[in-house]
């Protein structure tokens, strides 16, 4: 049932580009101009009026929901808050019935986000589910939603809901900016025409960068710690990337915002440790650039995610992966696949148990 992989993880790696392609699938019509989503297009007045959206999640759906957050305050111009559905449940949060509380949960049985939807609910917000679990009890109780449609997620460590979960999150924010008339025809256009080539980018970072990251996995798996930075679009991927790495290799790893390393983290720099920074040639290049150059000064060694063609990040680091050059509302989707295989493969040579990390359950029940 691991068709041909050692472990499910890896065979959910390699599957996203078709999981990425199911979740679009029958929603973005290139050939209409429109991306179609009934649970959003039902709702369209609530969505179109709403002071604010809420999104609540845990572990790496709550990544996808930061990443969201970006999305759709950049293209719809709609305030987002994203929180921990632990967090919000119990501190007793301002809840209107002007606001929408989005849950994103594979499982969509997670216990927290459930018991804060509930709340949300009672206080009289309209909820939203983004579930991959198909008939599951989030998927039940909210007032609408829209299915990830990745399959069955079998590996602990969650990688295929996730990126089904970034797509699906860039659809709503589009189309939610096309409605709301906060992008042009033209730049929505051009955007869905990208965002459907999206999986076959995934599948070409698949191929063209497994083996080269076998062989920095051998060089660092030894390790003891790891530090994950990345600005905008990509510091959700950074703590996605720890994340991927201390749940199935137990290496102690933290995901930072690159600018906030000069409040702290960088006192722990020196040569046994490696950094992995996402540096797409984007948004805040040249400060990711002086970030590498304060690791380098210290002797960190950088494991860089660059575009496709960089020279300057290239030349000044030990290890550069290439991923092709995309708008960056969806370079996280390119730029996490690495950080999986990574995480993947450094847990492989520390032969532990990848699909079922110790303490860990795939779906979290309890409180
Ligand atoms: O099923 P959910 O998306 O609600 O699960 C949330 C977290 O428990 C989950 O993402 C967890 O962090 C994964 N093991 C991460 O790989």
């Amino acid at each position: 049932e691991k068709g041909g992989y050692e472990h499910f993880m890896l065979k959910e790696i390699h599957e996203q580009p078709r999981s990425i392609m199911d979740t679009m699938r029958g929603r973005l019509l290139v050939e209409e101009d429109i991306i179609q989503m009934a649970g959003i297009w039902d709702y369209q007045e609530k969505f179109l009026n709403a002071e604010r959206i809420i999104i609540i999640s845990c572990g790496t759906s709550w990544h996808a929901g930061l990443v969201g957050e970006y999305l759709i305050e950049d293209l719809a111009r709609i305030p987002v808050e994203v929180e921990y559905a632990s967090e919000f449940r119990y501190r007793n949060p301002i809840i209107t019935d002007k606001d929408i509380v989005i849950a994103i949960s594979q499982s969509g049985e997670t216990a927290d986000s459930i018991a804060a939807l509930k709340l949300a609910k009672e206080k009289g917000a309209f909820i939203y589910g983004i579930c991959n679990v198909i008939d599951s009890s989030i998927a039940r109780l909210t007032d609408a939603g829209s299915y990830t449609h990745a399959g069955p997620e079998i590996g602990v460590a969650s990688t295929k809901a996730f990126t089904a979960q970034l797509a699906l999150l860039a659809m709503i924010a589009l189309k939610l900016a096309k409605h709301k008339g906060t992008i042009s025809k033209e730049r929505f256009n051009s955007l869905i025409i990208e965002l459907e080539t999206i999986p076959e980018r995934v599948a070409e970072v698949i191929k063209n960068t497994e083996s080269q990251i076998k062989k920095i996995a051998e060089l660092y798996a030894g390790a003891g710690n790891f530090l994950y930075l990345g600005r905008g679009y990509n510091y959700p991927i950074a703590l996605e990337g720890a994340l991927k790495l201390k749940e199935i290799s137990y290496i102690h790893a933290e995901g930072y915002p690159a600018a906030e390393m000069k409040h702290g983290p960088i006192a722990l720099i020196d040569e046994n440790m490696p950094v992995v920074v996402i540096a797409p040639k984007k948004g805040y290049y040249d400060k990711i650039v002086s970030n590498i150059q304060e690791i380098n000064s210290r002797k960190g060694k950088v494991i860089a995610i660059v575009t496709q063609g960089d020279t300057v990040v290239k030349d000044m680091v030990t290890e550069s992966i290439e991923i092709p050059d995309v708008s960056e509302y969806f370079t996280p989707i390119l730029s996490v696949i690495p950080l999986q295989l990574l995480a993947y493969y450094i847990a492989v040579l520390r032969d532990v148990n990848v699909d079922q990390p110790r303490n860990l359950a795939k779906s979290v029940t309890v409180e």
